[in-house]
This record gives structure tokens, C-alpha cells and sequence, in this order.
């Protein structure tokens, strides 16, 4: 891999910035300073450093972005999409959105260019939770709990067992999905004789929503994040 590649790819930098750092000498391969940006490495054994701090490979991306209502959550779709609430740099990562929400639905997304991750996370054999809080037209009927807890049937499609926990009034609370079948809540609740007004998703298995994100808003996960969606989906990295 190209050196001023290797060095965009951990975000810190853009590619021009990665090039004009390398030219100007404040990045060392193995102990040596190297001035040419077009320069081979190995990303796994190569020890590189800028600014005399060492850079680690980062193979894949994740972000959490804090979804505002109003966009939808694809690759493709004009200027409504998610991924155009990330700046140019990562557009040409291959990132894409892990599942989708709704586009009045708001919260917890993560994005990355980690297929086997997204897959692991999306796949209902592994039973990754995904928690919604809700605001209802009317308030659920008292059997609710009950026929969600059994596995509820929307359409001629068979739901999951899932756990609903209601405020006082029956109009609002939070629900516990581990799949994530097309407007599953909306539906369930649609087969239970009420609506959904609200739909925010504040957890999404071990990631939580981060509040200090405005709609819009993104960050990247930090290596304990990481590490935590990959034992989440059980898979090794
Ligand atoms: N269920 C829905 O109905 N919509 C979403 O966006 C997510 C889950």
C-alpha cells in the first residue's frame, strides 16, 4: 500500500495533507524518515510514525452517526442520503450504513466499509439487540407485552420474541428488537391496534447513543467500541 495512502486511511489526514507530510519529512518508516508518498509499505508490519507518534493501520471504518429525521439511510438517493453527512474524505472509503432506519427515524447508526461486522451485527441468528424508544397515537391495549413476548405476526411474516417496557400512559416506552425486519416497529405496534408517532434507536447492541451528537452529527468509534461490536457479533479482530 502506498504510504500517503496508508496515512489518509487513518482519518487524521487527507491525501494531499498525508503527501505534503511525507515531503516535508515528519513521517518515518522503520526508524527512517521517508520523503516519497508514492513510497510501498506493508500496512500489518511496517512501524510508521508522524510527528514522532506511531501510526497504527486502521483496516476498516466505523462511525456513529447521530441520524437526523429526513434522510434515508442508503449509498445512493441524492442528497438525502446518510453518507452525505460525512465530509469528502470518506466517500471513497466503500462505507455504507449497517441496516437501515426509516427516514423519520432518528438515533444510533453506525457506518463502515466492515461487511463480515455489519453482516455479523444484522444477522438475526445472532441475536444483536437493538433498542427503540417509541411515542404512540394511542396508548397499547394491556395484552401487548404479552403477544410481542410471544412473537407477535405482522403481515405473514412471523416477529422474534421482543421485550416492550411501556411508560405509565401506555404511549410511549422502549422496545428490544434483535432483528430488524423492513418498518418492523411501525408495524407491530399497526398490529396492535395503535401507531407510531416517534421512533429514535438509542442503542444498538453495545453502542449507545451519544447525546453530545446533534442530529447530523458523527464521530468514530474508539478501539474499546470496536472491540465491543466485534464480540458483540462474535467475531475475531
Ligand atoms: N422499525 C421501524 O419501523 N422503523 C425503523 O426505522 C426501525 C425499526
Amino acid at each position: 500500500m502506498r504510504l500517503d495512502k496508508f496515512l489518509s486511511d487513518t482519518g487524521k489526514l487527507s491525501r494531499k495533507e498525508a503527501s505534503a507530510a511525507v515531503k516535508r519529512g515528519r513521517v518515518t518508516v522503520d526508524g527512517s524518515a521517508v520523503r516519497d508518498p508514492a513510497k510501498h509499505i506493508d500496512p500489518d508490519t511496517a512501524a510508521v510514525t508522524l510527528d514522532g507518534e506511531c501510526i497504527t493501520f486502521k483496516r476498516f471504518t466505523y462511525i456513529l452517526l447521530e441520524k437526523p429525521e429526513g434522510y434515508i439511510s442508503s449509498t445512493e438517493g441524492g442528497d438525502r442520503t446518510v453518507m452525505k453527512l460525512l465530509p469528502p474524505e470518506y466517500s471513497k472509503k466503500g462505507l455504507f450504513p449497517c441496516g437501515r432506519l426509516d427516514r423519520d427515524t432518528t438515533g444510533v447508526l453506525l457506518i463502515t466499509d466492515d461487511g463480515e461486522m455489519a453482516h455479523m451485527l444484522l444477522s438475526p441468528k445472532h441475536h444483536v439487540s437493538k433498542i427503540y424508544r417509541f411515542t404512540l397515537t394511542v396508548p397499547a391495549p394491556a395484552d401487548t407485552e404479552e403477544k410481542f413476548r410471544s412473537g407477535i405476526t405482522i403481515g405473514d411474516e412471523e416477529c422474534a420474541p421482543s421485550e416492550v417496557v411501556f411508560d405509565e400512559d401506555r404511549k410511549s416506552g422502549e422496545i428490544t428488537l434483535t432483528e430488524g425486519k423492513f418498518h418492523q416497529v411501525k408495524r407491530m405496534f399497526n398490529a396492535v391496534g395503535t401507531e407510531v408517532v416517534t421512533l429514535r434507536r438509542v442503542r444498538f447492541g453495545p453502542l449507545n447513543e451519544d447525546t453530545t451528537l446533534s442530529p447530523g452529527e458523527w464521530r468514530e468509534l474508539t478501539e474499546d467500541e470496536v472491540q465491543a461490536l466485534a464480540d458483540a457479533a462474535k467475531i475475531e479482530r
